[in-house]
Protein backbone atom coordinates (compact mmCIF):
# COMPACT_ATOMS: atom_id res chain seq x y z
CA UNK A 1 0.00 0.00 0.00
CA UNK A 2 1.18 3.54 -1.01
CA UNK A 3 1.07 4.53 2.95
CA UNK A 4 2.81 1.81 4.22
CA UNK A 5 6.05 2.67 1.77
CA UNK A 6 5.46 6.13 2.09
CA UNK A 7 6.08 5.47 5.90
CA UNK A 8 9.31 2.58 5.47
CA UNK A 9 10.44 6.01 3.12
CA UNK A 10 12.54 6.71 6.37
CA UNK A 11 16.36 8.24 6.21
CA UNK A 12 18.02 5.03 7.45
CA UNK A 13 22.02 6.14 8.41
CA UNK A 14 23.23 2.19 8.97
CA UNK A 15 23.52 -0.36 6.40
CA UNK A 16 23.87 -4.12 6.00
CA UNK A 17 26.77 -4.26 3.77
CA UNK A 18 26.55 -7.70 3.06
CA UNK A 19 23.65 -6.64 0.21
CA UNK A 20 24.88 -4.60 -2.62
CA UNK A 21 23.07 -1.98 -4.25
CA UNK A 22 24.05 -2.49 -8.21
CA UNK A 23 24.28 0.15 -10.76
CA UNK A 24 21.34 -1.70 -12.49
CA UNK A 25 18.85 -1.40 -9.71
CA UNK A 26 19.95 2.41 -9.65
CA UNK A 27 19.39 2.53 -13.16
CA UNK A 28 15.71 0.99 -12.99
CA UNK A 29 14.99 3.47 -9.97
CA UNK A 30 16.16 6.14 -11.98
CA UNK A 31 13.84 5.47 -14.74
CA UNK A 32 11.04 5.91 -12.20
CA UNK A 33 12.55 9.91 -11.84
CA UNK A 34 12.98 10.13 -15.80
CA UNK A 35 9.42 10.64 -15.92
CA UNK A 36 8.35 13.17 -12.66
CA UNK A 37 7.76 16.54 -13.16
CA UNK A 38 9.73 19.06 -13.70
CA UNK A 39 9.40 22.94 -13.27
CA UNK A 40 9.04 24.02 -17.21
CA UNK A 41 9.82 20.29 -18.04
CA UNK A 42 13.43 21.65 -18.19
CA UNK A 43 14.58 18.15 -16.71
CA UNK A 44 17.60 19.64 -15.98
CA UNK A 45 19.27 17.23 -13.54
CA UNK A 46 21.45 14.68 -14.28
CA UNK A 47 22.49 11.96 -11.88
CA UNK A 48 25.78 9.68 -10.98
CA UNK A 49 25.51 6.52 -9.66
CA UNK A 50 28.04 5.50 -7.57
CA UNK A 51 29.04 1.92 -6.72
CA UNK A 52 32.54 1.51 -6.45
CA UNK A 53 33.69 0.63 -2.79
CA UNK A 54 36.89 2.79 -3.13
CA UNK A 55 34.56 5.94 -4.77
CA UNK A 56 31.57 5.31 -1.74
CA UNK A 57 34.07 5.41 1.39
CA UNK A 58 35.71 8.49 0.22
CA UNK A 59 32.49 9.99 -0.89
CA UNK A 60 31.61 8.78 2.71
CA UNK A 61 34.43 11.15 4.03
CA UNK A 62 32.85 13.90 1.81
CA UNK A 63 29.19 13.72 3.69
CA UNK A 64 27.86 14.77 7.31
CA UNK A 65 25.58 11.97 8.73
CA UNK A 66 23.17 12.31 11.67
CA UNK A 67 23.79 15.76 12.79
CA UNK A 68 20.90 15.90 15.72
CA UNK A 69 23.04 13.51 17.30
CA UNK A 70 26.08 14.02 17.38
CA UNK A 71 27.36 11.65 20.17
CA UNK A 72 27.05 8.85 17.39
CA UNK A 73 29.40 7.95 14.90
CA UNK A 74 26.60 7.78 11.87
CA UNK A 75 26.47 5.47 9.99
CA UNK A 76 27.89 3.33 12.36
CA UNK A 77 31.41 1.67 11.89
CA UNK A 78 30.99 -1.32 9.29
CA UNK A 79 27.22 -0.04 8.31
CA UNK A 80 28.44 2.35 5.69
CA UNK A 81 26.23 3.12 2.75
CA UNK A 82 26.85 0.54 -0.36
CA UNK A 83 26.22 3.45 -3.14
CA UNK A 84 25.68 6.55 -3.26
CA UNK A 85 23.65 8.66 -6.13
CA UNK A 86 25.00 12.24 -6.40
CA UNK A 87 22.22 14.60 -8.53
CA UNK A 88 23.55 17.56 -9.89
CA UNK A 89 22.02 20.62 -11.81
CA UNK A 90 23.25 20.58 -15.39
CA UNK A 91 24.04 24.77 -16.02
CA UNK A 92 24.25 23.93 -19.72
CA UNK A 93 20.28 23.56 -19.41
CA UNK A 94 20.14 26.93 -17.27
CA UNK A 95 20.65 28.35 -13.64
CA UNK A 96 20.08 26.48 -10.60
CA UNK A 97 17.09 28.15 -9.02
CA UNK A 98 14.47 27.62 -6.43
CA UNK A 99 12.49 25.47 -9.37
CA UNK A 100 15.52 23.43 -9.67
CA UNK A 101 16.02 22.71 -5.79
CA UNK A 102 12.11 21.55 -6.18
CA UNK A 103 13.02 19.54 -8.86
CA UNK A 104 15.80 18.19 -6.97
CA UNK A 105 13.35 17.00 -3.60
CA UNK A 106 10.88 15.17 -6.63
CA UNK A 107 13.62 13.52 -7.94
CA UNK A 108 15.25 12.43 -4.77
CA UNK A 109 11.82 11.26 -3.02
CA UNK A 110 10.57 8.79 -6.35
CA UNK A 111 14.18 7.37 -6.24
CA UNK A 112 13.80 6.50 -2.89
CA UNK A 113 10.74 5.30 -2.71
CA UNK A 114 11.61 3.20 -5.83
CA UNK A 115 14.36 1.89 -3.63
CA UNK A 116 12.12 1.50 -0.69
CA UNK A 117 9.64 -0.48 -2.70
CA UNK A 118 12.73 -2.98 -3.58
CA UNK A 119 13.83 -3.46 0.46
CA UNK A 120 16.62 -1.16 -0.05
CA UNK A 121 17.04 2.87 1.35
CA UNK A 122 19.32 5.90 2.26
CA UNK A 123 19.71 9.19 3.13
CA UNK A 124 19.29 12.42 1.51
CA UNK A 125 22.65 14.16 2.21
CA UNK A 126 22.76 17.97 1.73
CA UNK A 127 25.34 18.52 4.18
CA UNK A 128 28.55 17.80 1.94
CA UNK A 129 31.33 19.25 0.51
CA UNK A 130 30.27 20.33 -3.44
CA UNK A 131 33.82 20.93 -4.00
CA UNK A 132 35.31 17.96 -2.84
CA UNK A 133 32.19 15.37 -4.33
CA UNK A 134 32.93 17.48 -7.51
CA UNK A 135 36.49 16.51 -7.73
CA UNK A 136 35.96 13.32 -6.36
CA UNK A 137 33.92 12.27 -9.44
CA UNK A 138 35.47 14.31 -12.08
CA UNK A 139 32.60 15.87 -13.27
CA UNK A 140 32.14 18.52 -16.23
CA UNK A 141 32.67 22.39 -14.98
CA UNK A 142 29.07 22.26 -16.04
CA UNK A 143 27.71 19.69 -13.71
CA UNK A 144 26.69 21.26 -10.17
CA UNK A 145 26.13 18.69 -6.79
CA UNK A 146 22.95 19.87 -5.42
CA UNK A 147 22.09 16.46 -3.45
CA UNK A 148 23.95 13.63 -2.11
CA UNK A 149 22.10 10.00 -1.39
CA UNK A 150 23.58 7.55 0.27
CA UNK A 151 22.06 3.79 -0.21
CA UNK A 152 21.59 0.52 1.25
CA UNK A 153 20.04 -2.03 2.39
CA UNK A 154 19.09 -0.35 6.06
CA UNK A 155 20.46 -2.43 9.00
CA UNK A 156 18.29 -0.26 11.29
CA UNK A 157 14.57 0.42 12.66
CA UNK A 158 13.18 3.61 12.29
CA UNK A 159 9.50 4.90 13.31
CA UNK A 160 7.66 7.84 13.07
CA UNK A 161 6.32 9.13 16.60
CA UNK A 162 4.42 12.00 17.90
CA UNK A 163 5.89 15.36 18.77
CA UNK A 164 7.17 15.48 22.46
CA UNK A 165 5.33 17.78 25.06
CA UNK A 166 8.71 19.87 24.20
CA UNK A 167 7.50 20.74 20.72
CA UNK A 168 11.25 19.40 19.41
CA UNK A 169 11.10 18.19 15.83
CA UNK A 170 14.43 16.47 16.81
CA UNK A 171 15.19 12.66 15.55
CA UNK A 172 16.18 10.46 18.35
CA UNK A 173 17.21 7.11 19.46
CA UNK A 174 15.07 5.12 22.16
CA UNK A 175 16.03 1.49 22.87
CA UNK A 176 17.81 1.29 19.60
CA UNK A 177 15.05 2.43 17.52
CA UNK A 178 15.57 6.01 15.42
CA UNK A 179 12.41 7.80 16.37
CA UNK A 180 11.39 10.62 14.11
CA UNK A 181 9.02 13.23 15.57
CA UNK A 182 6.39 14.52 12.70
CA UNK A 183 3.90 17.11 13.31
CA UNK A 184 -0.13 16.32 13.34
CA UNK A 185 -1.94 16.36 10.33
CA UNK A 186 -4.52 18.90 12.64
CA UNK A 187 -1.29 21.13 13.24
CA UNK A 188 -0.79 20.87 8.65
CA UNK A 189 -3.71 21.98 7.76
CA UNK A 190 -4.41 25.77 7.79
C1 LIG B 1 16.93 18.53 1.79
C2 LIG B 1 17.36 17.56 2.84
C3 LIG B 1 18.68 17.59 3.28
C4 LIG B 1 19.11 16.67 4.23
N1 LIG B 1 20.44 16.65 4.60
C5 LIG B 1 20.85 15.75 5.50
C6 LIG B 1 22.24 15.67 5.85
O1 LIG B 1 23.08 16.39 5.34
N2 LIG B 1 22.61 14.72 6.76
C7 LIG B 1 21.70 13.86 7.32
O2 LIG B 1 22.10 13.01 8.12
N3 LIG B 1 20.39 13.91 7.00
C8 LIG B 1 19.94 14.82 6.11
N4 LIG B 1 18.63 14.85 5.74
C9 LIG B 1 17.67 13.90 6.35
C10 LIG B 1 16.77 14.57 7.39
O3 LIG B 1 17.52 14.73 8.58
C11 LIG B 1 15.53 13.69 7.60
O4 LIG B 1 14.71 13.77 6.47
C12 LIG B 1 14.77 14.10 8.85
O5 LIG B 1 15.50 13.82 10.00
C13 LIG B 1 13.42 13.39 8.94
O6 LIG B 1 13.60 11.99 8.92
P1 LIG B 1 12.82 11.12 7.86
O7 LIG B 1 13.47 11.37 6.51
O8 LIG B 1 13.00 9.71 8.30
O9 LIG B 1 11.40 11.57 7.86
C14 LIG B 1 18.18 15.75 4.79
C15 LIG B 1 16.86 15.73 4.33
C16 LIG B 1 16.45 16.62 3.36
C17 LIG B 1 15.02 16.56 2.87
Amino acid sequence: MFEELVLKNRSYRGFDRSVLVTRERMLRWLGCVRTSPSARNLQMLKFKPVTDADACSRLLALTRWGGALPQMHLPPEGHEPTAFLVVCADLKLGTCSENTMIDVGIAAQTFLLAATEDGFGGCMLRNFSHDGVHDLLGLSEWLSPQLVIGLGKPAEVAKVVDLPESGSVNYYRENGIHCVPKRSLDELVI
